[in-house]
């Protein structure tokens, strides 16, 4: 499987699509972004793709799911008669998927179906690059510590901000809880040590107060969202995008409402640790 490197840290490019599977799992894990370019999947071909990297969990936004396959929710900034087509905005801050469940997500995958003029791009920070280059006694005092989450982002609670994250209804927030994750997790594929969500669902450190729990989060996320450590990936139709959620943050970037993007997106989780 030939792979072309989408940046000197990370991020691969390849036609893997129909290639091995056990390459194709190699390639992803190593390259932590896969992308494959112009393909012309159905949902049901999708969603049998992400099915090989284990078990896809619904997003708990229900409103914009695949009416076949729930698996899928549906990412579009589109308004037919003044409905939402999708969910226009999935998280444009840095962020790391489903950390606000006990079993996070191992990837996600997006499929593109409709690209804007302008924007649209998604980032990516690597984790193992900045937990690889904290200072050891950084090192040495986080290194047991647990991140306390909850659904949305740290950063902004204000339910009619554009960066918020995206509004549940009150059923959607009952089915949530608070978890914990370790802030230096061993990578559950690979072994390496990355920095776990530092940004985004992590509100808290288990028993630190508040403020210094927040002091030392928000520099955490200084350190590792710096430019030094991202990808921005740009789209063309048909581009299908893999992401290890154990090793990095993301953030969709702001588009504008009438310059349309849709991409269907699937969402796998980690192995249970039950
Ligand atoms: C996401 O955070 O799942 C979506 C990223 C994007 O829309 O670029």
């Amino acid at each position: 499987m030939q792979l072309r490197k989408l940046s000197a840290g990370f991020g691969a490019e390849s036609e893997a699509f129909g290639a091995p599977f056990q390459e194709v799992w190699d390639a992803f894990f190593a390259a932590q972004v896969l992308v494959m370019r112009g393909l012309r999947l159905t949902a049901r071909q999708f969603l049998e793709f992400a099915c090989r990297f284990g078990r896809p969990e619904p997003h708990v936004i229900d409103q914009f799911h695949h009416p076949e396959h729930a698996d899928i929710l549906i990412l579009s900034n589109r308004n037919t008669n003044g409905e939402p087509a999708g969910l226009a905005d999935a998280g444009t801050y840095f962020h790391t998927d489903y950390s606000y469940l006990e079993v996070p997500a191992r990837c996600t995958m997006l499929y593109s179906i409709e690209v804007p003029r302008k924007g649209g791009d998604t980032l990516f920070a690597d984790q193992y690059a900045a937990y690889d280059d904290l200072p050891a006694s950084m090192k040495r005092r986080i290194e047991n510590l647990a991140a306390l989450h909850h659904y949305g982002n740290r950063d902004d609670l204000d339910r009619s901000s554009r960066t918020v994250a995206s509004v549940l209804t009150e059923d959607q927030e009952e089915k949530l809880a608070w978890v914990k994750h370790p802030l230096v997790r061993s990578h559950p594929v690979t072994g390496r040590k990355a920095l776990y969500a530092v940004s985004g669902s992590s509100f808290g450190i288990e028993g630190m107060a508040e403020n210094e729990a927040l002091g030392l989060l928000d520099e955490l996320k200084r350190h590792a969202t710096q430019d030094k450590y991202q990808l921005r990936l740009k789209y063309g139709v048909g581009d299908l995008v893999i992401w290890d959620n154990a090793s990095l943050l993301h953030s969709a970037t702001l588009t504008a409402p009438e310059d349309p993007r849709t991409l269907w997106r699937i969402t796998v989780k980690e192995e249970s640790k039950k």
